[in-house]
């Protein structure tokens, strides 16, 4: 086997929608501000959350506590029930998720195959040692990773800019090479920090796409950031909108475009359609 077994397990029974993602009463404080308060979610596989919110909402802190960028102040994290709340963030990789970012982190110099292949090295086994002793098996590897790369290429629809420098992608495409990247870890739960900043609405409802295909092609439960609520209305599941930290409304589309809180303290903020 070329990846690495993975220490969480999917059930067995098809029918039994299993929970991915647990955060019970998770708080973060920052000195004197609390930037996510009492903060909770179930999130079953196979489901697209939408978290929405204002500027300074808490959302990417979100992000950040679920892939331990930074300790939680209070509270629990679980994947597939596994407690991860301690866990490194190369551990919570390994184990299955993968997330983008809002200012795109992406290894500017290199080309856009550069940048997916060296994602995949997270799964692999090989280390110098064997990339020596093995030879053969690392040979298998690296053609592996190229024919991986070669489909995640295709799949979020760069492949024809395999070898530009990433850093001459237009915004949009970069967007797309980081979703690429993240596909390369084999992820289980994918974190989208607001993937459609940026886009015109053309190239947003070309991404929407591109997420529905990806969740169901791999198999993924997703966490999807935005600003904008309508970007992700006809993609969420479920949507919970968060406001100074705090959850303000839960529910699906339709409920959150009609919760009155929601349209006091978020939609009201500059959205005239709202
Ligand atoms: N590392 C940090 N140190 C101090 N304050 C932070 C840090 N990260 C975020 N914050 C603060 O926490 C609040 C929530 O930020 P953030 O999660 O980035 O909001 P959002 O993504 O919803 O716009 C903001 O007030 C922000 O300034
Ligand atoms: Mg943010």
């Amino acid at each position: 086997m070329i990846l690495q077994a993975v220490e969480v397990e999917r059930t067995t029974e098809p029918n039994v929608r299993q929970t991915v993602l647990k955060l019970e009463h998770v708080t973060k404080k920052f000195g004197g501000l609390v930037a996510v308060s009492d903060f909770n979610v179930d999130l079953k596989e196979g489901e697209l959350l939408g978290l929405i919110g204002p500027n300074g909402a808490g959302k990417t802190t979100i992000f950040n506590l679920i892939t331990h960028v930074i300790p939680v102040t209070e509270g629990k994290i679980e994947f597939y029930g596994k407690d991860i709340t301690k866990l490194s963030t190369d551990r919570i990789i390994k184990l299955g998720i993968a997330r983008t970012f809002q200012n795109i982190r992406l290894f500017s110099n290199m080309s856009v195959k550069e940048n997916i292949m060296t994602a995949f090295h997270v799964h692999l086994k090989s280390d110098l040692f064997t990339a020596v002793a093995f030879l053969p098996k690392y040979r298998e590897e690296e053609e592996f990773i190229q024919q991986k790369t070669w489909e995640l290429m295709k799949e979020v629809g760069i492949e024809h800019l395999a070898d530009h420098k990433s850093s001459s992608l237009p915004y949009g495409l970069q967007r797309k090479l980081e979703i690429a990247r993240a596909l390369a870890t084999s992820p289980k739960l994918l974190l989208l920090d607001e993937p459609a900043a940026g886009m015109n609405p053309d190239e947003t409802l070309e991404l929407n796409q591109l997420i529905l295909r990806i969740r169901e092609r791999y198999k993924l439960t997703v966490i999807v950031i935005e600003h904008d609520m309508k970007v992700i209305m006809n993609i969420s599941e479920r949507i919970i909108v968060l406001d100074h930290g705090v959850t303000i409304a839960e529910g699906t589309p339709s409920e959150i475009q009609q919760n009155p809180l929601v349209i006091k303290a978020y939609l009201g903020v500059g959205d005239e359609d709202a």
